[in-house]
């Protein structure tokens, strides 16, 4: 533990310099970040980003004030003498507190004037050092030693704190700090470091708004960094205080009801607020998680159920509220409840992310649909779609000198010329290289490699493919992609069987997540849509690169119709490559609602949250594995708000733009009870099971690819080594033997939370890992640091660049085929101008423009992005080995970037290398901020 080193003080003399009295008022300091401390200016800068970082090291040059007696030390303390002799050491604390708008130090606030006077007075926060060890003879907590903390200085974002401490030694060694708020607004504290131990200088992480001590259950702990430890190693003066923090995480004994922003409680519950049947019977949604909808659990807000107000005017309005009303969902509000240290930093916020994404939804949509006022309008020709690059869209409600012009500057424009503001998008990088890849069918297939779905192609392993639905009620279950077709276009290559054996057949199979929707999708009144069915089926050809053999698209029977389906395959008569065109854009649109619901929202965001709420339930912030986690959980549960409040609700932007409208999101709890597995959300399972790869102890990484030239998989596979190693080096630290993981009760608790509760629809599933060594943990833990960091980025930062342009991956697909049961005026209208048939088939201009602003949003890097391996923790350098280990971690993933510039600059890796193409990088460690397509951020942060 921590012992300092001591002054002997014998009465009212000392033999060390004598302590003076502390005399407030001479450490305030003037404006402008003047600091008349004494402390040296160099001593304040806290560069958090920077890596490695020596944060907090440097020497303290301390100030001694005249006046206080150690006898006084006894008065604050509470300690005892000993036969009048008493050994002190002195301890200063300097608490770190970021500048914040809305924190203590906003100008408008009426109640800065009473928080700056107690900051003149030094009564800004209250500190208590808390003893790591209990009395030896009475065997409860030693009291604390108190003292007030008076403002030091101020230095860039920061502000610092300076408390001053004599610790009799017979209080032993210092384990926690309780802090105090004494203004009367929250703020943000960042760290303490304290300064006068034996050891050196030790840092105390906090990076947690405090409220003001007018808020009920203000005063906060802090452990400091170096005791962190397994349950069983806590210092004995600490052990009650770990469990009541995490009592008061889960929010144990507190009643139900909204919780209000300032709380700190994590809980569990269905999603039951995307659906608004107050406002309207037509936006009730199903509840997602339960027997019927399996789902993931989100953070719990406690708001009260949905029932419609009946205003009592007449009995019509009765009855619409008793209809409307849903005991089961949950009332909407703007405002997303979530754990007050969740939210967005105030950079983030004010400069980027969230108002930007708010911004986009609520101003620039409606501004769209007063200038586009046909909603179902389409691209009249094909270069309208070009004019949203060179000439842009009209919005007059738009003020770009505005809020929205500073968060929006790539994409809102201001033309001096023009009466009205602009919205111009940025040309897509694919497009910007190759202007007709969208056009080529080899560019399709590579995109199943190296775009932004590159998570569910899969080897074709039984012939002929067949659907698993009934087929009393979907049809006869057979592929209409016969082994005829198959030869036909392998003909001089090999034969099926060969193809078969030889592993070179693969395939994007979306026919059995979606055929039970496609009658419900093609009833929806409210938008033009349709849905199929579908498989595309590729071949690798000996250069290794994929072609399209065939795709097939079918709907089940309905409506007195029988099933209906085609496969369709690359043609070389004009009626056939149009048909070939017209397939290929229902099979993108499937391909683009998989991934944005499945891929992306449901395999990193959803999943993740129940993560994020057990390691906070069930880990201690003394836990060392909730250190290892917390980097990782960065922001994801403000985002995952932010897309219930606008982005996956009934109407948001996902119903209002892809193929499935307002199934979307039930679809993906299909996706989650038929396909998700915890186990094959590791990277190296995900490829074994998908058939992209078998194990092979002499290959690197421990696996052959089946398509050699994969560049996701062969990115990922180094990034999930690095993570692996870095894992493995953490846990075997501190689980040094065996049964240690299976004795720590904290542990136990989180995993079994997790299977039970947070992922509790799957709870009875046979391929959850046991959590009984640390090579377990390993895996467990490796796992979800690789969905926060590696697939999440592989999924979310190339958005634009690949779905910006809208022929080369639409989200919905609006028109059914030509030749599915045509009229003759239908059929005859598609021979005169098949270009008309592609052009309604996509999306409408206001689902282009509103999709094109939300994926650029979504694929910008924020300026206070955390990229994987850049931040050394404080946590992680208190202690050496890890410190050590994290410095490996980041210099492997600094040789990543490096490999990844060689692989794309390799000619003979024709999937991420050749005319047009566009390199692969998602999987590159660091960005700069932007839309840049690549970095990989340790968290889901947008
Ligand atoms: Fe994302």
């Amino acid at each position: 533990m921590l012992k300092a080193p001591v002054n002997h003080v014998n009465g009212h003399q000392r033999s060390s310099p004598p302590l003076l009295s502390r005399g407030k008022k001479a450490f305030v300091v003037g404006d402008g970040g003047v600091d008349v401390s004494g402390i040296p200016a160099s001593f304040l800068s806290h560069n958090t980003l920077a890596f490695p970082v020596q944060r907090h090291s440097r020497s303290f040059r301390s100030r001694r004030h005249s006046g206080k007696l150690v006898g006084e030390i006894k008065a604050v303390s509470g300690e005892a003498s000993t036969a009048g002799v008493i050994t002190t050491t002195s301890v200063k604390a300097v608490v770190t507190v970021q500048m914040t708008v809305g924190g203590v130090l906003s100008n408008l606030s009426i109640t800065r004037a009473f928080d700056d006077i107690g900051d003149l007075l030094g009564k800004s926060l209250l500190l208590e050092l808390v003893s790591a060890e209990v009395d030896p003879v009475t065997g409860i907590t030693k009291p604390t030693i108190k003292d007030y903390a008076h403002r030091l200085g101020r230095k860039a974002d920061d502000l610092q704190y300076l408390a001053e401490f004599e610790v009799p030694e017979d209080f032993g060694s210092i384990g926690a700090i309780y802090i105090q708020n004494e203004h009367h607004k929250e703020m943000f504290v960042e760290s303490i470091l304290l300064e006068g131990l034996a050891i050196g200088p030790v840092t105390v992480t906090c990076e947690s708004w405090i409220q003001s001590k007018r808020e009920k259950n203000s005063k906060r702990i802090f452990f400091l960094d170096k005791v962190a430890c397994l349950p069983k190693d806590t210092p004995s003066g600490l052990k009650a205080l770990r469990e009541k923090e995490l009592a008061i995480l889960r929010g144990d004994g507190v009643s139900d009801g909204p919780r209000k922003k300032i709380d700190r409680i994590y809980d569990y519950d269905v999603y039951n607020d995307l659906g608004d049947p107050d406002k309207d019977p037509e936006l009730a949604r199903p509840v997602l998680g339960g027997k019927q909808h399996p789902y993931p659990r989100r953070c719990k807000t406690g708001r009260a159920r949905t029932k419609s107000e009946h205003d009592g005017c007449c009995l019509t309005s009765l009855l619409n509220t008793i209809a409307n009303a849903d005991p089961l969902s949950e009332t909407r509000s703007s405002d997303v409840y979530l754990p007050r240290d969740e939210a967005f930093s105030e950079i983030k916020n004010l400069s980027f992310s969230f108002k930007t994404v708010y911004s986009v939804l609520h101003a620039v949509v409606p501004s769209l649909e007063t200038t586009l006022i046909d909603k179902d309008l389409g691209f009249p020709y094909f270069t309208a779609i070009d004019s949203l690059f060179n000439e842009g869209v009209n919005l007059p409600q738009i003020d770009s000198k505005g809020p929205l012009g500073s968060v929006l500057p790539r994409i809102l424009k201001a033309f001096e010329d023009a009466q009205n503001n602009i919205l111009l998008f940025e040309t897509p990088e694919m497009i910007d290289r190759d202007k007709f890849g969208w056009m080529r069918d080899e560019e399709f297939c590579r995109q199943t490699l190296a775009g932004l779905n590159p998570l569910s192609i899969r080897l074709v392993t039984e012939w002929p493919m067949m659907s698993k639905l009934d087929p009393e009620v979907y049809g006869p279950a057979e592929s209409a992609i016969t082994t005829e077709i198959v030869e036909e276009e392998i003909r001089g290559f090999c034969t099926l069987d060969e193809a078969l054996k030889n592993k070179k057949l693969f395939v994007l199979d979306y026919h059995d997540i979606f055929l039970p929707y496609v009658n419900k999708v093609r009833d929806i009144k409210t938008m033009r849509t349709t849905l199929y069915g579908s498989r595309t089926l590729m071949f690798l050809t000996p250069t290794g690169t994929l072609r399209p053999l065939a795709i097939e698209l079918v709907r089940p029977p309905g409506d007195g119709k029988p099933q209906w389906k085609q496969a369709f395959t690359p043609c070389w008569d004009a009626t056939g490559a149009w048909l070939w065109k017209l397939a290929k854009v229902h099979a993108l649109a499937h391909d683009s609602g998989y991934h944005q619901l499945v891929s992306h929202w449901l395999r990193t965001h959803a999943c993740t949250e129940p993560y994020i709420i057990a390691t906070n339930r069930q880990l201690s912030k003394m836990h060392p594995i909730y250190n290892l986690l917390h980097p990782h959980f960065r922001y994801t549960m403000e985002i995952n708000g932010l897309a219930r409040e606008a982005l996956i609700n009934s109407n948001g932007t996902i119903e209002a733009c892809f193929s499935p409208g307002k199934y979307s999101i039930e679809m993906s709890s299909v996706a989650y009870d038929l396909q998700w597995r915890f186990d094959h959300e590791a990277l190296p399972a995900d490829l074994i099971a998908r058939g992209m790869a078998v194990e092979d102890p002499d290959s690197p990484h421990g696996l052959k690819l089946t398509i050699e030239d994969y560049p996701y998989a062969n990115d990922a596979l180094v990034l999930w080594d690095i993570i692996k190693d870095w894992v493995t080096n953490y846990v075997n630290h501190y689980y040094k033997e065996e049964n240690l993981v299976e004795s720590d009760e904290e542990l136990q608790a989180w995993w079994t939370e997790i299977r039970t509760v947070g992922h509790g629809d799957k709870k009875d599933e046979p391929w959850w890992p046991v959590l009984k060594t640390p090579q377990d943990l390993v895996g467990i833990i490796t796992t979800i640091i690789w969905v926060a960091s590696g697939h999440h980025a592989a999924v979310n930062f190339g958005q634009y660049d690949y779905a910006g342009y809208i022929p080369n991956r639409a989200t919905i697909a609006r028109v059914k085929m030509p030749c599915e049961d045509p009229t003759d005026d239908e059929w005859a209208a598609f021979k005169r101008r098949p270009e008309d048939e592609l052009l309604s088939a996509f999306p409408s201009q206001i689902q282009a423009s509103q999709v094109m602003a939300v994926l650029d949003v979504l694929s910008t890097h924020s300026p206070d992005e955390e990229y994987i391996g850049q931040q050394l923790e404080l946590t992680f350098e208190a202690v050496p080995e890890i410190k050590a280990a994290y410095e490996i971690f980041s210099g492997k993933l600094q040789e990543l970037e490096g490999i990844i510039d060689g692989r794309n600059a390799d000619a003979c890796l024709r999937n991420r290398n050749g005319v047009g193409v566009v390199p692969y990088t998602l999987l590159k460690p660091t960005s700069g901020p932007g839309v840049t397509s690549m970095g990989v951020p340790n968290s889901i942060s947008i």
